[in-house]
């Protein structure tokens, strides 16, 4: 069957795992704006694969929505930042041209807090200028990376990306593709393309692996390669898809500030279905496909973790972000303290030594 066009309505319906990507995105940025804007006028956000103004029935895109987001926080915390450069990078035509077209017609886009340019060509043809500029200002960036395939989104692309100050990713990883590539990997084209993915030819360990579910595989290699490149934080968020049930890809949330982390897993958590970390209506996806804790798990998992150190309660909640599964920040505060309570922590408070709160400097000491 021949490939549908970019541009094909087929692909563009709403879905709802598209909606839980999109409040994702929307709700991380809202609290990125705010927080880098105290000491950065300017910020830029770059939509490698910016897609069409507006879905089939009328949804908006992820430009529009991103803009909506900038220009509310902008409007709540005045000042902070002063302005905004958004890079839109779209490869075809008529997406590009429903786009530019929704652009002009939006009221936000003409903010004049708001900058924006739409791109032409390819996320790696079109970004390279974009990092020169980013570079000149060091302006921070939050890189969105939301292909539909993933033969266009190179690991040295992404390294220099990494590259950048203070610089964020949201990266869309199609697992489902990869997996199905795989199968063709005796292919020159596809092993070229895999290897292009990977940035080395790591993949190739994919078919003799038997510990982990091929996805779930996929993306550990991968992140294990983002985090060679200097990556401290890579969680992969699984998606679902609603009629066919099963994972078809992973949003990574790719960054070296803590508190980016801890805010983005929290978003990730609440826009996903409840009680697991990832989204997937109300089926679980294949049992072992979640990173699935219960409730009562959190309290394990640290003391198997910290037996005998004492570090500060930022880097308890750092050190298990990829493993602790669908606790948020709140969750790791009210266990802390009841292991507090238990006996089988200390906790030594920096911040504000006779209060009863646990604020991220305080230092945890879990004993033997
Ligand atoms: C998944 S869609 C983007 C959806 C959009 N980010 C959103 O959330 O609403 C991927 C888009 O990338 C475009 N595209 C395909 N190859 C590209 C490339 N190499 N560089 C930039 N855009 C590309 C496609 O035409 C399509 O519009």
């Amino acid at each position: 069957m021949p490939a549908l066009p970019d541009d094909d309505d087929k692909k563009w319906v709403y879905r709802l795992h598209t909606a839980v990507k999109h409040q994702i995105l929307q709700k991380y940025l809202g609290a990125w704006v705010p927080i880098l804007g105290k000491w950065n006028k300017r910020l830029v956000y770059v939509d490698g694969f910016a897609g069409r103004g507006r879905y089939s029935k009328g949804e908006a895109g992820s430009p529009l929505r991103v803009i909506d987001t900038l220009v509310e926080r902008m409007d709540t915390f005045p000042g902070s930042p002063e302005y905004v450069t958004c890079h839109f990078i779209e490869a075809h035509a008529g997406n590009r041209d429903n786009l530019s077209a929704e652009l002009t017609q939006h009221p936000n886009a003409h903010d004049r807090r708001i900058g924006y340019r739409v791109h032409p060509h390819t996320f790696e043809a079109d970004a390279s200028g974009i990092m020169r500029e980013i570079r000149a200002t060091g302006e921070p960036a939050f890189f969105f990376v939301d292909p539909f395939g993933y033969d266009d989104m190179p690991m040295s692309l992404l390294e220099e990306i990494l590259q950048l100050p203070r610089t964020e990713m949201l990266i869309n990883l199609m697992t489902s593709f990869i997996h199905r590539g795989l199968a063709w990997n005796t292919d020159p084209k596809m092993a070229h393309t895999l290897t292009t993915l990977f940035g080395s030819q790591s993949w190739q360990m994919l078919a003799v692996q038997q510990d982990l579910p091929m996805h779930q595989a996929i993306v550990q290699l991968y992140c294990d390669g983002l985090k060679k490149l200097g990556a401290e934080y890579t969680v992969p968020f699984p998606m679902g898809h609603e009629t066919i049930r099963k994972i078809i890809y992973y949003l990574i949330h790719v960054t070296n500030s803590d508190m980016g982390a801890r805010i983005m897993k929290d978003q990730m958590i609440k826009a996903g279905t409840s009680g697991q970390f990832g989204f997937s209506l109300d089926q679980p996806l294949g049992h072992v496909a979640m990173i699935h804790h219960d409730l009562d798990m959190l309290p394990e998992l640290l003391i198997q973790n910290f037996k005998g150190r004492t570090l500060r309660f930022e880097q308890v909640i750092a050190g298990t972000l990829d493993t602790s599964g669908a606790y948020m920040q709140a969750d790791y505060r009210r266990v802390v303290k009841d292991l507090a309570t238990a006996g089988k922590v200390k906790i030594h408070r920096v911040k504000n030594p006779a209060g009863k709160g646990l604020d991220y400097k305080d230092l945890v000491e879990f004993l033997h």
